[in-house]
């Protein structure tokens, strides 16, 4: 039952010592695996944009410290009249064009609020270019240098949603001195973070469909499995990965019959360069084994000139509400706000993203 005991002996290495038996046997073994991984385990290279046969670019993008580009898109108030700057950091699945958190905030309060909000493709998604060396740190890089480069200012607001989490508690571990405040709407709990106590992660994880229950195993440990386990038919990979809606909860599916057709123009885009380097890098990063642990963090505004928000429904299928009350237990400091009967896309229920933006930005002293 506890995911660190049996799940790890379910995918425990091989006993290598018995193919130190014979040589020969070792070299047959290492063909067969080689040309199974090449053929049916490896990923195929992602499609960059701008190359031959590559999707167009057709996004602006700045280049990064390590020669990668990221696209993005502004929204709201032009950037040099805006107050209050905000970098918008996507889940899983989505890009530069989920920009609900400014498309759904009512008109009057963009002026009023004073908002400039800019999005942006992580990277392998939509027209920002792969990076396989990714992890929590260098995404939190990635929003630094996006904010350096339009000019945001010393400090800037960031919103965080589901997969997005993992940059946003980076961001307040590694550049808390540039943040103005921050929001984290229903962000990913990662089962694998070092003071989540076994029984609390175990819990939350057994609260997961199945199939998604062993994609995290999966993305956790034996990441270099992950894309054939996503793609092939066999048995239910993610649910994300797949687009299985089967296992949301109520509200969320009647959010989606509601509103899924608006989100159809770029779904082609999103995926565009392929899964790997998009989803299936989501879910290495988000529940591979990160450097800090977001338990352990200090409130970054001591004086309260701002304050770190984290909103999460109760009927969320995909980051278990219980863990979220962990979490917000063990951060006095962070607000805590729960959605009663709210699935995962409450963002997009009325009324909310004014609610989530107004209390954000209010609760910073005036600068
Ligand atoms: C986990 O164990 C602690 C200490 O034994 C206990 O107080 C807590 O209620 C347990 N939590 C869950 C979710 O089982
Ligand atoms: C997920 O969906 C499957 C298939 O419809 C169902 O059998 C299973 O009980 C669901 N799991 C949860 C946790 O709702
Ligand atoms: C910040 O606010 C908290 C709670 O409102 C209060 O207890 C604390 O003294 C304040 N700190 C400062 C430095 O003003």
């Amino acid at each position: 039952m506890a995911i660190g005991t049996s799940s790890r002996s379910l995918i425990k290495p091989w006993p290598r010592n018995s193919l130190l038996l014979s040589s020969s046997v070792i070299i047959i073994v290492g063909i067969i695996l080689a040309v199974t991984y090449q053929s049916i385990l490896k990923p195929p290279q992602p499609k960059l944009c701008g190359s031959q046969g590559g999707p167009p670019i057709t996004a602006p993008r700045i280049k990064l410290r390590d020669g990668r580009y990221l696209a993005y898109k502004e929204h709201g108030l032009p950037r040099d009249k805006a107050n209050h700057k905000i970098v918008f950091i996507h889940g899983t699945d989505s890009c530069r064009h989920d920009a609900v958190f400014v498309t759904l905030l009512s008109p009057g309060l963009v002026k009023e609020l004073s908002v400039y909000m800019v999005t942006f493709d992580k990277p392998g998604y939509g027209e920002s270019d792969p990076d396989p060396n990714r992890t929590p740190k260098s995404l939190v890089l990635d929003v630094e240098e996006l904010a350096d480069q339009l000019s945001l200012g010393s400090r800037f607001y960031v919103i965080g949603n589901s997969m997005g989490g993992q940059a946003t508690w980076g961001c307040l571990k590694y550049i808390p001195h540039r943040l103005a405040g921050v929001t984290l709407v229903a962000p990913v709990v990662n089962y694998w973070w070092k003071n989540l106590p076994l029984n609390v992660s175990t819990q939350g994880f057994n609260l997961q469909p199945r199939r998604d229950q062993w994609a995290v195993r999966v993305a956790h440990y034996a990441p270099w499995l992950i894309y054939w386990w996503n793609t092939q038919g066999w048995f239910p990979g993610s649910s994300v990965a797949n687009r299985d809606r089967g296992n949301l909860s109520q509200p969320d599916k009647d959010i989606i019959l509601k509103h899924g057709s608006s989100r159809k123009p770029h779904l082609e885009e999103v995926r565009q360069q392929g899964i790997h380097e998009s989803i299936n890098r989501d879910m290495i990063v988000g529940f591979g084994n990160w450097e800090f642990d977001p338990i352990e963090l200090e409130n970054p505004f001591l004086n309260n000139e701002s304050s770190v928000h984290l909103w999460q429904g109760d009927e969320d299928m995909l980051v278990p509400v219980t863990l979220q009350r962990y979490v917000a237990h063990k951060l006095p400091w962070l607000h805590y706000h729960e959605v009663p009967r709210s699935g995962h896309f409450f963002p997009h229920a009325k009324g909310m993203v004014d609610d989530i933006v107004k209390t954000l930005l209010s609760s910073a002293a005036e600068n």
